[in-house]
């Protein structure tokens, strides 16, 4: 190393208008010429010096030549609190709690682009403030089974929702001059296993079903940085993989940005440097994978890197590659004079915090109106469960944050309750009273030494008494819960929580259910509970949020991003037996799992197997109601590469403002190949105010109507017949109008 660092590059010194700045240092010439200029200036080793971490969230940048370090955080909920320079443990500073926003499943459930742009707008900002260039998020894995322990940070089961969703995201993100890590790239769907399961999976799935959303995250969103998953697929990790990283990404999709290793993802020098990662993060250390602490040089792309290109095993083009992207990469974050200053923990961003969580929170059900809650006459509330009180911004892995307030569901409805209502609350049950990750506690004291008939006791006693019982429960952030690097062992709810729910619908009929989790849930008891909310993790507002759904103050228009199937049964991953996957036999710790299912995920197995699940994707409902119209066609027949324009007239029917997401999906009525009964290609989330009505259209082209063909390595579209179907989830189509597609 030290003989290397003596050897300086060939140089071509670039200057600027004005001699006297170098032209890297110029704002004002264009990017690829700074590149080139810095790139020009580097000795070997300060090149390599830049492709790996430097401490636990950071890179190293050049000092001798005024380039900053690159600083990165998680993800993607908030700015997660400073960690020491080695160490997972909170650093203990007071000025780094943030927002916490909510979870990005429930960012999804909004069915609302606009609000994500605010999202990433938001978040950016606190980024920004907290001097971090890049954000380790969003996450777009697809929705595969219910038991992946992250599946909360992610955009539900629809490749089309992903992508829409995740667009506006990075856009908001990055006009901060804060890089989106879009993560994590790619066929990472459940957690166990995570740095041994090798995927198999065919290509038309591949590209139909798990790339989309971080294609549109490249080509639309403009991503600057995306990261490897753990996971292994063609048996090469996938932080070095040469088909996902060199092929797809950086070959057909374009991707001018960095490939960043997940935390202790890179497991080979050779496939680092030749298959595509640019920088490398977390290994080596004494987080995620063995070894000693302090030991960035020992990185698969530090001191290793460096003998290979001093005795020649690796020459200098996959370096000035990897370079250049971390240049871009300044020059677009910590090198943009022009970037904003950022804020953090504003009342816009309390305010969106709210929006999106009240626009998330889905309304499952709603039997005889019991929502919202009527407080025409003082009312006695009684509010059971673990959830209402329990703080969800601690635990959960690494998405876990230091939030400057988290409003618990009990305080946001005794707050809103207030001189309307008198509220009681008690446990009944006792899930995890834990609450620490990485040294932040929440300070909570939970812990309750009495028995589940004792609680239960005292939970049907209150709700006896009252005119309405509002049980909060769910899961939570535990191990084996909504958490990274463990999955859930089952669909139903844990610490008896049926048990409870059971019993106060039996002494009380107005119940509402809330279930706040990342994850579809088993609800057994779905037929005598009139009322039942799916709440997310919500963040920062999380208990105004909640009261206001329940008040009526906000009329619900989340949509499930996700099916809630009635049982395991109806996964295909856990019905096909292909979860977690099979232990390989050969002495190594490989677990092999093939997604035999396909491209039917999600509603597309459902749909395809005439199952009915609990819950369909899409579903959702309001305090009004919306009629929908017959959906026309602009024309009957369309070419493989024209355009057609669906359109419905939707009315408010009720006698509520409220807003309706607009759904429509496309059938291939006779196909070559086989093709999902339908799939969503287009979605409006539409306000109306009583008695309005709106005509809604969508624009299907090519794209819509095509499946990936393997063979020809690209999207066909086939002629015949098609049917364009609008609605108000993907089980509850209200009209339908078919066309001809034509060579
Ligand atoms: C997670 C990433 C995260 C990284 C840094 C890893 O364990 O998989 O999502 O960004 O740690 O905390």
């Amino acid at each position: 190393m030290k003989v290397i660092i003596s050897i300086m590059m060939a140089v071509t010194v670039f200057t600027s208008a004005n001699s006297a700045t170098p032209v890297y240092l110029d704002s004002g010439a264009p990017v690829e010429q700074r590149v080139e200029d810095a790139l020009s200036r580097m000795t070997l080793s300060e090149k390599v010096s830049m492709l790996h971490a430097q401490s636990k969230f950071s890179s190293a940048g050049v000092p001798r030549l005024g380039i900053p370090e690159i600083w990165t955080t998680d993800g993607p909920h908030g700015i997660r609190p400073e960690v020491l320079w080695d160490e997972w443990d909170q650093a203990g500073w007071t000025n780094d709690s943030c927002t916490a926003f909510p979870a990005l499943t429930c960012l999804a459930a909004t069915w609302n682009p606009e609000l994500s742009l605010l999202y990433g707008k938001s978040i950016g900002e606190e980024a920004r403030y907290r001097g971090k260039d890049m954000l380790l998020g969003p996450g777009v894995n697809i929705y595969r089974t219910p038991l992946n322990g992250r599946n909360f940070e992610y955009m539900g089961e629809d490749p089309y929702l992903a992508s829409r969703m995740v667009v506006p995201y990075i856009r908001g993100v990055q006009s901060n001059g804060v890089a989106a890590c879009v993560k994590h790239y790619a066929l990472n769907n459940h957690e166990v296993n995570r740095h041994t399961t090798n995927v198999t999976v065919d290509d038309r799935t591949l590209y139909e079903i798990y790339l989309p959303a971080f294609r549109a995250a490249v080509q639309e969103g403009g991503a600057w940085a995306i990261m490897g998953s753990y996971n292994l697929y063609r048996n090469e990790h996938c932080c070095h993989n040469s088909r996902l990283l060199n092929d797809i990404l950086k070959g057909e999709w374009g991707f001018d940005g960095v490939v960043v290793s997940d935390w202790g993802g890179t497991h080979d020098t050779d496939q680092a440097i030749a298959n595509g990662l640019d920088m490398e993060f977390g290994s080596w250390t004494n987080g995620l994978s063995a070894g000693t602490s302090n030991a960035y040089d020992n990185y698969y792309l530090a001191r290793p890197y460096l003998e290979r290109l001093a005795d020649g095993r690796a020459d200098t083009t996959e370096l000035n590659d990897k370079v250049r992207r971390i240049l871009r990469l300044a020059f677009r974050t910590n090198m943009n004079p022009g970037r904003p200053f950022g804020s953090l923990c504003t009342p816009g961003h309390v305010s969106a915090a709210r929006t999106i969580a009240g626009e998330g929170i889905v309304l499952l059900k709603n039997d005889h109106g019991v929502l919202p809650l009527d407080l025409t006459s003082p009312r006695r509330v009684a509010v059971i469960g673990e959830n209402a009180v329990k703080m969800m911004t601690v635990g959960g892995g690494s998405s876990s944050l230091k939030a400057r307030y988290e409003l618990s569901p009990l305080d946001g409805i005794r707050n809103a309750l207030e001189g309307r209502a008198t509220v009681e609350y008690a446990r009944g049950y006792v899930g995890d009273s834990t609450g620490e990750y990485n040294g932040v506690t929440t300070g909570q004291n939970l812990n309750d030494d009495r028995s589940a008939d004792e609680l239960i006791a005292e939970a049907v006693g209150l709700a006896r008494n009252a005119d309405y019982v509002i049980f909060i429960g769910g899961l939570n952030k535990s191990e084996h819960q909504d958490c990274e690097d463990s999955d859930r062992s089952g669909l139903e709810l844990p610490y008896d929580q049926d048990r409870v729910i059971t019993e106060l619908a039996e002494a009380n009929p107005n119940l509402i259910v809330v279930n706040i989790s990342g994850n579809a849930v088993a609800m057994p008891w779905a037929g005598k509970v009139p009322a039942v909310l799916q709440a997310w993790y919500l963040g920062t507002e999380a208990g105004n949020a909640i009261a206001d759904v329940i008040t009526g103050r906000v009329n619900p228009s989340g949509r499930l991003p996700m099916s809630f199937p009635a049982s395991l049964g109806q996964v295909p991953a856990h019905s096909l037996g292909t979860y977690p996957g099979t232990k390989r036999t050969d002495g190594t710790d490989i677990v092999d799992c093939n997604y035999a299912e396909g491209i039917f995920v999600g509603y597309r197995w459902l749909d395809r197997e005439k199952q009915q699940p609990l819950f369909p994707f899409g579903h959702g409902l309001s305090y009004t109601t919306f009629k929908y119209g017959r959906a026309t066609v602009d024309s009957r027949t369309v070419t493989t590469d024209g355009t057609l324009t669906v359109t419905v007239p939707v009315t408010n029917t009720g006698t509520r403002e409220g807003q309706e997401v607009v759904q429509l999906y496309i059938s291939d009525l006779k196909s070559s190949h086989p093709r999902p009964v339908k799939e969503l290609k287009g979605f409006r989330k539409i306000r109306l105010k009583p008695g309005e009505t709106a005509e809604v259209s969508f624009t299907v082209d090519r794209r819509a109507l095509s499946y990936f063909d393997p063979d020809r390595h690209g999207w066909v579209c086939e002629p015949g017949r098609f049917e364009a179907l609008v609605g108000a989830s993907s089980r509850d189509i209200r009209s339908k109008v078919s066309f001809e597609v034509r060579d």
